[in-house]
């Protein structure tokens, strides 16, 4: 069978384009050393979109190679050059920006016009923003004595490996790909098996921009194989992972078993909302409805637990069940959907798993439950579940969210905090002193106050506990991103 770099393919609007479908090595599309492929699915439809390298150990160490041999030039690159390349990427996934959000409407089941606003110009803004870094990344001069004169110099970490998961496919490029560049390192990304399509088409972008062969190599391929050769390989000094909390933590001990990588992990959570008595309860299950139903739920800070103050739980219910009813879900190709399929019939299974099991376990559904047809499931709402109930628990990214009542501010806190989790919360009132002082209080990485999934490439993202490691985002991934260099100069 010869394999191919490039398919024809079919939208369901009627278009077609040139997908690139091979390995991005050295500034180049070629086929897997082992001449294999795995196909990837439109998750409405079901049906196969097309087939694409599947990358293996041997392609990880061409595109390591690659990578390590672009290292040095690139490093050496002005600053304000690499921020230029940048500035022009962005540019060319503005330009593409609609066929973009086809390829991850048809790719992940994202609604189109979501996926054009929050996935595809969010990335290019993230990119943007990086390029303005790429020449104020800058290190210090500190006072010791008279004697000496100390310098600290901010250094590229080397090879950065990208491993990243399909629920924001080109999303998750531009957090993880932009700063790393940015900052001078050169990258190996391997995108989810799940949504290759985005990542592969932005690969041809940065062939159009002009990036130097092997800064930016791309090796599609599964989990166990090209993930985890990437992980293994001494080659690389740095992962930046997000996904599944137990990938994440085989990743950190994989890392300490071959050369001891700098890592990066935004793994899973169980954020909450806390909901005051004094909130404007109109305003709030707006929020909490984005909150938990964005993106099907697939979202590891989706607000999956909801926390109501007594006095007004059973208001703040009535609203709540009205407003989750008026969700419009279906073909992401249409204008007015809000929620399109799970990503895969594996998801959908372990989701509506979850669904039945909360059920036996006791916890009372108010909404939804049940999948219509092929891998949609309804938005679902589980009330007065106990604390010691699974579906308050794990995480099951999709669109459930658990809700119970809470007595006041230090009842609400213990509840927040009984999970292993901490990446983000939400408190809902109209108390700025209540807001301020649960903000100070929840471990948590984000916090939002009077709102939800406020997430700007202006402010770090990453959370605590099994939440992860570090941070994307922000000016501090650019510490995740360089090594400081301590000089001292006798004088
Ligand atoms: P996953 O963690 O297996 O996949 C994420 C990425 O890691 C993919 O690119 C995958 O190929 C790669 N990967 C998998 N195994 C690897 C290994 N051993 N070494 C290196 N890379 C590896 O997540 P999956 O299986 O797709 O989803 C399962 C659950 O993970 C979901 O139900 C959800 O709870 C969670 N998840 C969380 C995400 C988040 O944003 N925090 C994103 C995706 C999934
Ligand atoms: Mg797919």
């Amino acid at each position: 069978m010869t394999l191919q770099t490039e398919s024809i393919v079919e939208l369901p609007d009627g278009t077609s384009y040139r997908q690139p479908v091979g390995l991005f090595i050295s500034g180049e599309f070629t086929t897997a050393q082992g001449q294999l492929s795995l196909d990837t699915v439109n998750p409405y439809t079901g049906t196969i979109i097309c087939s694409v390298a599947r990358g293996r150990s041997d392609d990880i160490d061409a595109a390591v190679s690659a990578a390590q041999s672009a290292s040095k030039g690139w490093k050496d690159t002005p600053p304000r050059q690499r921020g230029q390349l940048l500035q022009t990427l962005a540019q060319l996934m503005r330009r593409d920006a609609d066929l973009l959000a086809k390829i991850e409407a048809v790719d992940a089941g994202k609604p189109v016009h979501i996926a054009k606003e929050a996935d595809v110009l969010a990335a290019a803004a993230c990119v943007q923003y990086y390029a303005g870094w790429a020449d104020k990344i800058k290190g210090d001069t500190l006072e010791t004595d008279p004697k000496t004169l100390n310098l600290t110099v901010r250094e590229p970490v080397g090879v950065c490996g990208l491993i990243i998961p399909w629920n924001f496919p080109i999303l998750m490029v531009g957090w993880k790909m932009a700063p790393a560049l940015a900052s001078g390192n050169t990258v190996v990304l391997k995108p989810a098996e799940l949504t290759p399509l985005s990542a592969l088409y932005v690969g041809k972008l940065v062939q159009e921009a002009g990036f130097p062969p092997g800064v930016v190599n791309i090796v599609t391929g599964f989990g166990a194989e090209a993930g985890a050769a990437l992980v293994a390989h001494p080659g690389v000094n740095k992962i930046s992972f997000t996904g599944s909390t137990p990938v994440g933590k085989g990743i950190l001990s994989a890392s300490a078993d071959s050369s001891l990588k700098r890592i990066t992990l935004e793994l899973g959570g169980k954020s909450p909302s806390v909901i005051f008595n004094d909130a404007d309860l109109d305003e709030v299950v707006e929020w909490v409805n984005g909150g938990i139903f964005y993106n099907m739920g697939q979202n590891c800070c989706a607000g999956s637990r909801i926390y109501v103050q007594e006095d007004v739980y059973e208001a703040f219910l009535e609203k709540f069940i009205r407003r989750v009813e008026k969700n419009v879900m279906g073909d992401p190709f249409h204008e007015k959907t809000f929620l399109g399929p799970q990503i895969s019939a594996a998801q959908h299974a372990k989701i509506m798993g979850m669904i039945e099991n909360a059920r036996t376990q006791g916890a009372v559904l108010a909404k939804g439950g049940e999948s219509p047809h092929g891998w949609f499931i309804e938005p679902t709402v589980f009330r007065d579940v106990r604390q010691d109930m699974d579906i308050m628990r794990e995480e099951v990214f999709g669109p459930v969210v658990a809700v119970a009542s809470f007595k006041d501010a230090s009842d609400a806190l213990a509840k927040v905090h009984d999970t292993c989790y901490g990446l983000a919360a939400a408190v809902f009132t109209s108390d700025l002193k209540q807001g301020l002082g649960m903000a100070k209080s929840i471990k948590a990485g984000t916090i939002w106050v009077n709102c939800y999934n406020m997430i700007t490439h202006e402010l770090p993202f990453g959370g605590c506990r099994e939440s992860g490691v570090g941070k994307d985002l922000g000016e501090d991934v650019l510490s995740e991103f360089t090594n400081t260099k301590s000089i001292r100069i006798m004088l």
